[in-house]
């Protein structure tokens, strides 16, 4: 039976093989669209919890970091109407090109390296974004720049460390098999720079550079139907990362894309822990 936790030696052998330089899940695969509306049915509902808690309303200038998907720019557009304005940045905006309208603004922009926008928001939200930048301070320092006072910053970042496992319940073969691969997932992420405990560091982090009105909770799914096309996509999306690294063979990628498919896994993602705080006047 495979150990939960990856051995060192097997650990070791994997980061010797794994290039550190770009982000895994680059936008320009063509399974990225998949990903994000995955993304989007998954968390969006959460999401939009955190801007009601926030009190976002029309006429709010928002800005959407790491956007990702056009989705949840256009239910934020949507809510802040034609007397509000939302910017939508991504380090590859291909996919949310089609969000552009009349009060929505697409950019490419790195939210780390990139000066921060010139203007100031109501609202700064990003998604399951920190998690995968190298220099997450400065990106959060530099959200943070662009509020107005009384303006709140919403995060939402996975915690892989608290949950890293693929099927909690790993009572057979295609479980294990899945826990393997998202334990593969785990590394090369981690090779590239993610935090997989960052989630947990957020409140900490919005308490260290001063913000008020602190709240923060997590959302875990166990196992929702939405939890399928996102596994389906992001394999396939990192299928060749998993190959070459030596992570599954692609039998055994194909047997598990065909296990996910025909609903024989109870498949969990890791918990997302969402902050909210705001620039005090
Ligand atoms: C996991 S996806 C999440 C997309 C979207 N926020 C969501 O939750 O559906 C991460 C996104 O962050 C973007 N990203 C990664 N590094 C970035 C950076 N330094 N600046 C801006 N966006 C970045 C990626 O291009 C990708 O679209």
């Amino acid at each position: 039976m495979e150990p939960i936790v990856l051995n060192q030696e097997r650990d070791a052998s994997m980061k010797k093989l794994m290039s550190n330089t770009d982000y895994l899940l680059e936008n320009r695969k063509t399974e990225a669209a998949q990903r994000f509306a995955a993304l989007s049915a998954l968390f969006d509902p959460v999401t939009l919890r955190q801007f009601d808690a926030c009190g976002m309303a029309a006429g709010w200038h928002c800005w959407e970091v790491g956007a990702g998907g056009p989705t949840l720019v256009r239910m934020i557009a949507e809510r802040v109407g034609y007397a509000g304005h939302v910017l939508a940045t991504d380090i590859d905006d291909s996919w949310m090109k089609e969000a552009a309208s009349q009060n929505v603004e697409v950019r490419n922009h790195d939210v780390a390296r990139d000066p921060p926008p010139g203007e100031l928001f109501d609202l700064v939200h990003a998604r399951l974004v920190l998690v995968h930048v190298p220099e997450r301070e400065r990106a959060f320092r530099n959200m943070i720049s662009t509020l107005k006072p009384g303006g709140w910053l919403v995060i939402e970042d996975a915690d892989p460390a608290l949950q890293p496992l693929s099927c909690i319940d790993a009572y057979g073969p295609e479980q294990e098999l899945a826990n393997r691969i998202r334990r593969g997932f785990r590394t090369l992420l981690s090779n590239r720079g993610a935090d997989l405990s960052f989630g947990r560091k957020l409140p900490r982090m919005f308490r260290g550079i001063g913000m008020a009105d602190i709240a923060a909770e997590a959302y875990f799914p166990i196992t929702l139907p939405e939890c399928t096309p996102l596994e389906i996509a992001t394999i396939k999306m990192i299928r060749n990362d998993l190959l070459i690294n030596g992570i599954a063979t692609d039998d055994e990628i194909g047997q598990h894309l065909e296990n996910v498919r025909t609903g024989a896994l109870d498949l969990s993602q890791p918990p997302m822990i969402s902050v909210r705080g705001r620039k005090p006047h």
